[in-house]
């Protein structure tokens, strides 16, 4: 096992504990984990749903579970849960709750926040959706010129697009074949161009996802979509346009209807707004019931983390887990390794959904944290990145935790014998990571001497698995809302805000000052000398004068 790298400094007694438990375990590989209590890989195994999530590839015995657990009831981390739950405000620096859970629930759920009941807006906004998407994909929503429309575009960013995106390209398999979708988020040209292009006006509808209704980047390219617009279909183009956001106000003067304005509540972080209005390009692509069937699948998960004993709770031992991590082994980054082209795009997504929310040195009240807090999130599907970078997660210098997620039965046309071969991948790579390979057993299977150093494996590296039956809707909710409340137990026992993102806000507005130089084309502006040479050299190279 890797030697600790730094821990927190704390009077409690539950991670005292922790630490002491970490040295004695320190000795032990996984190898010997396995030795001597060879039927771990049933029993260090959730059931979250249809998932099945095996941790017995950590670093971990049973005794390490129930002193995280302990932990758990010190820093009260069910309380907090409850309380998100129940819609208190948990999100402090921005005195708001953080209820995306109440976007699943079930019919005639009732959910009082300040006095009101949040779920018939919630309602509301899922049949203005619903509504929106039948007319779409039944080819009778009318543009300006009375053609149907069948494209949408839906710009946005950060958690106004990733979310989406990820989950239309994951249930691609269910995508309506006549109607086009697509995204386009970055502030770079060239995505809202190759957006729009080979798509006409008279057909197209313009989704602007945004919460705040002003994140620069989508409102930049709103203002370029509305004049595509307008050069298409002339100047009413309000049949053309539609917002998902909670500034309402903001989308009307924008030109938005009332009819296709829908309301992100202010309660729901961006990160995790794919069940709100800004999911409406998943529901128009894969159709109302299989949007409801992935909230069902969120609900099915919400529902085991809100009920199940920490030590059985899969959401609580997942973010148990990167706290051991984290915070006692000092590993610095978690891979996710999808076995499914599909998802090509989750790791993208959990990078905002982790690092936004993890990502922060400074607890709730302010001070600063006295250890480490969220890893750096990255990832790529298997198998594609077995001949990229899992070279480095065998035999690099530092161990990488990673989760493996893959499914028993393909998406793909089941005659394309390919699902057995790339599973038998995903359970390979967890074993040999896990297990590695020694020099004995290198030599044993005809390594020449010479090359021993280079073809014996270290072992130890720590894996999760995730295995669900298929890729679909209820399952992809299930993947999302592990996910997410895996990242929201880690927050609590760091004691910071999972919530907030204020790291975001010293980039943007100095950015939005140096647009302004940029624009009025200032030759002379008052930065540091790095930064006026860089802006000096761009304006020449770009051909203005200075
Ligand atoms: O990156 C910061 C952020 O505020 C994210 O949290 C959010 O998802 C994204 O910008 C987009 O914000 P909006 O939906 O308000 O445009």
């Amino acid at each position: 096992m890797s030697p600790v790298i730094g821990s927190e400094t704390t009077n409690e007694a539950a991670w005292s504990d922790l630490e002491r438990h970490r040295e004695q375990l320190t000795s032990s590989s996984l190898r010997d984990l396995f030795a001597t209590d060879p039927d771990r890989g049933e029993r260090l195994a959730v059931s979250v749903g249809d998932l099945w999530v095996d941790y017995s590839k950590q670093p971990i015995t049973e005794a390490t579970v129930s002193l995280l657990t302990d932990l758990t009831i010190q820093r009260d981390v069910t309380g907090f849960i409850r309380r998100m739950l129940s819609g208190e405000c948990v999100n402090t620096t921005e005195n708001k709750p953080a209820l995306h859970t109440a976007l699943r629930t079930p019919e005639g759920t009732t959910l009082v926040v300040d006095g009101t009941d949040v779920i018939p807006g919630i309602r509301e906004t899922l049949c203005q959706m619903a509504d929106i998407s039948r007319r779409l994909r039944e080819g009778c929503m009318l543009g300006a010129t009375g053609k149907p429309i069948t494209a949408l575009v839906s710009l946005g960013i950060g958690g106004s697009h990733l979310g989406p995106a990820m989950a239309t390209t994951a249930l691609a398999h269910l995508a309506h074949p006549e109607l086009a979708i697509r995204f386009a988020s970055n502030l770079d040209g060239t995505e809202i161009t190759d957006a729009l292009d080979g798509l006409t006006p008279a057909t197209t509808l313009i989704l602007i996802c945004s919460k705040t209704f002003s994140t620069a980047e989508t409102m930049v390219a709103a203002e370029t979509a509305r004049a595509w617009l307008v050069d298409g279909v002339g100047t009413d183009v309000s049949a053309h346009m539609a917002a998902a956001t909670a500034a309402t106000d903001l989308a009307g003067h924008f030109g938005i209807s009332p009819e296709l304005t829908l309301l992100v509540p202010d309660w729901v972080g961006g990160r995790f707004s794919l069940p709100s209005a800004v999911g409406l390009s998943v529901m128009a692509s894969i159709g109302p019931d299989a949007f409801a069937e992935m909230l069902a699948g969120m609900r099915v998960v919400d529902e085991h983390f809100a009920s199940s004993a920490p030590h059985s709770n899969g959401p609580m031992i997942l973010g148990l887990l990167d706290v051991w991590h984290r915070s006692f082994l000092g590993a610095s980054s978690l891979a996710v390794v999808p076995y499914s082209s599909q998802l090509s795009e989750f790791p993208a997504w959990l990078q905002q959904v982790s690092m936004e929310s993890l990502g922060k040195r400074v607890t709730t009240d302010g001070g600063l944290v006295t250890g480490q807090t969220g890893p750096v999130v990255w990832g790529a599907p298997g198998t594609d990145s077995q001949h990229a970078f899992f070279q480095m997660l065998h035999q690099g210098t530092e161990s990488v935790p990673c989760d493996l997620i893959g499914f028993a039965r393909p998406i793909a046309d089941p005659r394309i014998a390919h699902q057995d071969a790339l599973m038998a991948n995903l359970f390979a790579q967890g074993a040999a990571l896990a297990f590695g390979m020694t020099a004995d057993e290198a030599a044993a299977a005809g390594t020449p001497p010479d090359l021993l150093a280079h073809c014996t494996f270290p072992g130890d590296r720590p894996s999760t698995t995730i295995l669900a039956p298929e890729l679909t809707p209820a399952v992809l909710g299930q993947l999302v809302a592990l996910y997410e409340h895996r990242t929201v137990v880690a927050g609590a026992i760091w004691g910071i805000n999972p919530f907030d993102q204020w790291g975001v806000e010293l980039g943007k507005s100095l950015a939005t000052n140096i647009a302004g130089e940029l624009k009025g084309n200032k030759s002379h502006v008052a930065h540091d000398s790095s930064t006026n040479s860089l802006i000096g050299r761009y304006q020449k190279m770009r051909g203005h004068s200075t």
